[in-house]
């Protein structure tokens, strides 16, 4: 996993600020010894997402996202762990030599690198193909759905003509082999038949990643015919739920938020009306990888679906996905068009913006899907309706938002706010307030629940941080406790790391992280170098909490080592003794704190 050289990864790291870092991207304030801002990485109102200088790490207290500059690239930019090192190396000026690349590593950009020439050299062609005679059938669709010369252009539309290996032969002239075509996506290869083609008789929509890199292809049928919209299939570097049509124009539009529509010619329909700011998910449901992509760029997203009952369920479970992302999400009506397309062809640039003036907050769209689901017009079932809209109200944590959506609802339907008031605090109250009205938002909480784990563990975080926000510590508890008193193995593993680094006299917490491979490790290595020091004020409490922290690790990691001894393990067994017996001076033992 470390393509590059341990020294390499410590040197780009220490050559970089992570404030620095992560500023560019996250608003911080400097509040004590560490940074504050509202954490990326889940939706959060008071900012628990802490950046520290000396440590050089981020951890945030809310969701427990956490490590140093290359995973905070790598998480917030969904980049790789060797791209976010040289993305760090570029922005400090140090230069990566190439062979540092493992084999292995250097395979698979080498790869990539081929991939990607190969989708550019296939869409140019098809560029080329809607321009030249065979091309004409596909010109004249897009000309008859209304689409200027320059929209084409600046979308790289193109034509795939009938002949069904064409650029199979093409892509082999140019000198690509067999076996990288295969994993392009572009064509199937036939022990029979030869090479051929993906994609034929159809016009396409080249897919471009937010860095204009041609990464696949949309098709659609000429006519009638089955799929109508055939896209390339997932590949080394067409990841579908990590992209969105039209995002690379869309980035940086001026306009505010961004329109989430359904199709290809949606999006393009809408930049060609000016909405340079619209995107499409591809072919696909959409995702929490496409919210976390679009939270990079925006606060707002409007949903311009369908107005079928297919757009409406694509709104809903659209709508939960974004605002878990920490976007506000509106939804905007195309009745009594069917798509967006459609109704900018018929109305209109202006009356598509008063559409988008006009959105519906998505929770009072919900309420309204919800409507359609009880019979109003029996009491019974107007109950019931009122029931769900006020167990749907307590989703929401801050009681001024809550008063907001009932006097809202309330209106809507014709309600006394009082009346419905009561309905959401009964309910509230019947489910254990607070609690239920949390777990509906579960994501985050239930994050928090994993990481309640038991005193010794806590313990064990505690006494790392400290070590680290003090290493003068190390002199005063290091006869009583090594990495061996830490139970948890990838606790022992961090506290060995870090014993290590204090003997070699510097520490380096950020360089830990960097030494585990999975995400998840190195969040809990970052959560274990942040664990939250009891704000005690006077020494003497501080001594005092100092020593008992101590006196649980050790007796934990003796009873822990009771309990696991081999029985030959004699070494073991004297040490263990003698740690027992060392537990009564331990007792006794006066830690000094400044
Ligand atoms: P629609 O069927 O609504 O297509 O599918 P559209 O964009 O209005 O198509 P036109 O106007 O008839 O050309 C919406 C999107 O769903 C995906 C495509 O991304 C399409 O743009 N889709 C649809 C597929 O991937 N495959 C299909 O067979 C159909
Ligand atoms: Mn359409």
């Amino acid at each position: 996993m470390a393509y590059y050289s341990e020294e390499l990864i410590e040197e780009v790291l220490s050559s970089n600020s992570i404030v620095d870092v992560i500023s560019s991207f996250v608003r911080l304030k400097k509040k004590g010894s560490a940074y504050f801002g509202l954490c990326p990485f889940h939706n959060e109102k008071t900012p628990s997402f802490s950046v520290s200088q000396e440590k050089q790490m981020y951890y945030c207290f809310g969701c427990g996202a956490g490590g140093n500059a290359i995973t905070f690239l790598m998480q917030y930019e969904n980049a790789s762990f060797p791209e976010a090192v040289e993305t760090l190396a570029g922005k400090a000026g140090i230069a990566l030599p190439k062979q540092e690349l493992s084999g292995r590593a250097r395979q698979e950009a080498d790869k990539r690198a081929r991939l990607l020439e190969i989708n550019k050299t296939a869409a140019k062609y098809f560029y080329a193909q809607l321009r030249m005679e065979q091309g004409k059938t596909g010109m004249r669709y897009f000309v008859d759905r209304g689409l200027s010369p320059e929209i084409m252009k600046k979308f790289g539309l193109g034509y795939s003509n009938k002949f069904s290996d064409d650029l199979y032969k093409y892509l082999r002239q140019q000198g690509y082999e067999d076996s990288i075509l295969k994993d392009s996506g572009l064509v199937t290869l036939d022990e029979e038949r030869g090479g051929r083609d993906k994609f034929w008789n159809r016009v396409i929509f080249p897919i471009m990643d937010v860095n204009h890199r041609v990464i696949g292809f949309g098709g659609r049928v000429m006519g009638e015919g089955e799929p109508k919209y055939l896209n390339s299939p997932e590949t080394m570097i067409f990841d579908k739920s990590r992209n969105l049509y039209g995002l690379d124009i869309a980035r940086s539009s001026r306009r505010q938020g961004i329109l989430l529509c359904e199709g290809y010619m949606d999006v393009i329909a809408l930049h060609q009306a000016g909405f340079d700011n619209a995107v499409a998910s591809l072919g696909t449901a959409f995702t929490p990888g496409h919210a976390a992509l679009l939270k990079r760029y925006t606060k707002e997203v409007y949903c311009t679906f369908d107005s079928d009952s297919a757009g409406t369920k694509a709104a809903l479970r659209a709508i939960p996905i974004l605002k878990e992302a920490g976007i506000t999400v509106k939804v905007v009506s195309m009745e009594p068009y069917k798509d967006p397309d459609e109704f900018i062809r018929a109305k209109g640039a202006d009356s598509y913006q008063e559409r988008i003036d006009a959105a519906k907050n998505s929770f009072l769209f919900e309420v309204e899907v919800m409507e359609g689901e009880y019979q109003l017009d029996d009491p019974e079932g107007k109950t019931l309706f009122y029931n769900a809209v006020a167990e749907k109200i307590l989703q929401f944590e801050e009681e001024l938002e809550r008063d907001n959506y009932i006097e809202a609802v309330a209106n809507k339907y014709q309600i006394a706010p009082a009346t419905l008031h009561k309905l959401v605090m009964h309910l509230g109250t019947r489910a254990g307030f607070g609690r239920a009205a949390r777990t509906l938002k579960s994501g985050v909480n239930e994050n928090k629940k994993q990481k309640k784990e038991d005193g010794v563990k806590q313990s064990q975080r505690l006494m790392l941080t400290w070590l680290i926000e003090k290493p003068e510590l190390f002199a005063e508890v290091g006869p009583y406790i090594g990495p061996e008193d830490f139970t948890d193995e990838l606790y022992r593993q961090a506290a060995e790391a870090l014993f290590a680094q204090n003997k070699g006299g510097e520490l380096n917490p950020a360089k830990i992280i960097s030494m585990f491979e999975e995400e998840a490790q190195q969040k809990e290595i970052a959560g274990l170098f942040h664990a939250k020091l009891l704000e005690v004020e006077t020494q003497a409490e501080r001594e005092k909490a100092l020593k008992e922290t101590v006196l649980k690790i050790k007796e934990n990691s003796i009873n822990y080592r009771s309990r696991h001894l081999e029985p030959a393990d004699l070494e073991g067994l004297q040490k263990l003794v003698a740690d027992k017996k060392g537990m009564q001076q331990l007792q006794k033992v006066h830690f000094t704190v400044t």
